[in-house]
């Protein structure tokens, strides 16, 4: 297997991607790296010729007081999966590279950052977008991976895309869930025993919805009430939200649900927010 490449600056990672020809892939992510992540990688490596990844744990899209200092970091870990996976490149800037003194720029998508995550976590998506933007560019691939987990962050990044011409293709990736129906997060390891036994509330809940909407219910409020009926019976959790939203743009149904729609969540257990989400139609 050839040499897999740590690159710690924007201008080394520029140098190796002048150096390869062929068609690059790349997965963004902020390490801790768990099977969602690899995935992505997996996919990345099948499509492409070279495999691009990207560990960063991006100062700006945390607010102060969330968990930047304490997010779970284990790289030699994370570069001897990716070794193994076939990665051609690992690009780990450090902070001081990305956002050195002087540092002034930044993306603001508008509407579709707004509910949801943007509205519980004020600034976090001009932190995704911003560094995002910059890891495109530096890295330049023809197709870049994100998992469908992170529902908002993918149509955000997708917009951004489309807005500033981006010759870049975003591929969706399934969520990637532990055997018991948690979706895989690098946060779970946050969660105490007890919080972690009673974390699959959430995959039910959703899928009570679900099951709801296959047979026939299109009534908004009633679709998330079913969820919310299955969450408040688990008194570990507190649901920060749960939303039935268009499918693109993200604004909120109410009445009939018509097209395609997003029913996502976000259930706190203790200072732990754990996110899911289906889509229905
Ligand atoms: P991170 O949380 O590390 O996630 C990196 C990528 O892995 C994201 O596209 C996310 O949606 C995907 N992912 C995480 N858990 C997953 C799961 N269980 N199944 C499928 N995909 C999963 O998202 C970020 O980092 C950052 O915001 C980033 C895009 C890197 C910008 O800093």
């Amino acid at each position: 297997m050839p040499r897999m490449e740590v690159l710690a600056t924007p201008a080394a990672m520029r140098r190796w991607r002048h150096r390869v020809s062929g068609s690059v892939g790349f997965v963004p992510t902020m390490g801790y790296l768990h099977e969602g992540h690899m995935q992505l990688v997996r996919r990345s490596t099948g499509e492409n010729l070279h495999t691009v990844v990207s560990i960063f744990v991006n100062p700006t899209q945390f607010a102060p007081g969330e968990d930047f200092e304490r997010y779970p970091r284990d790289e030699v870990r994370d570069l001897e999966l990716l070794r193994l996976a076939g990665v051609g490149a690992v690009y780990l800037p450090s902070a001081a590279e990305m956002y050195p003194p002087g540092y002034q720029t930044y993306v603001d998508v508008e509407k579709v950052t707004v509910p949801l995550e943007g509205a519980s976590r004020p600034g976090h998506f001009r932190g995704v977008t911003t560094v995002v933007l910059k890891l495109l560019n530096a890295v330049q691939p023809q197709k870049a991976y994100f998992g469908r987990k992170d529902a908002q962050q993918l149509r955000v990044v997708k917009r951004m895309v489309l807005d500033l011409d981006l010759d870049c293709e975003i591929v969706p990736c399934d969520i990637v869930r532990e055997p018991d129906g948690l979706a895989m997060s690098s946060r779970n390891v946050y969660l105490t025993l007890e919080q972690r036994a009673a974390a699959p509330v959430i995959r039910r809940a959703l899928l009570e919805a679900r099951g709801l909407y296959e047979s026939g219910e299109r009534d908004a409020d009633r679709l998330r009430a079913t969820a919310l009926a299955v969450l408040a019976r688990e008194p570990l959790g507190t649901v920060e939200y749960i939303s039935l939203a268009d499918d693109v743009t993200l604004e909120e149904l109410s009445g009939a649900v018509r097209g395609p729609a997003l029913l996502s969540t976000v259930v706190r257990f203790g200072a732990t927010r754990l996110l899911d989400n289906v889509e229905l139609g």
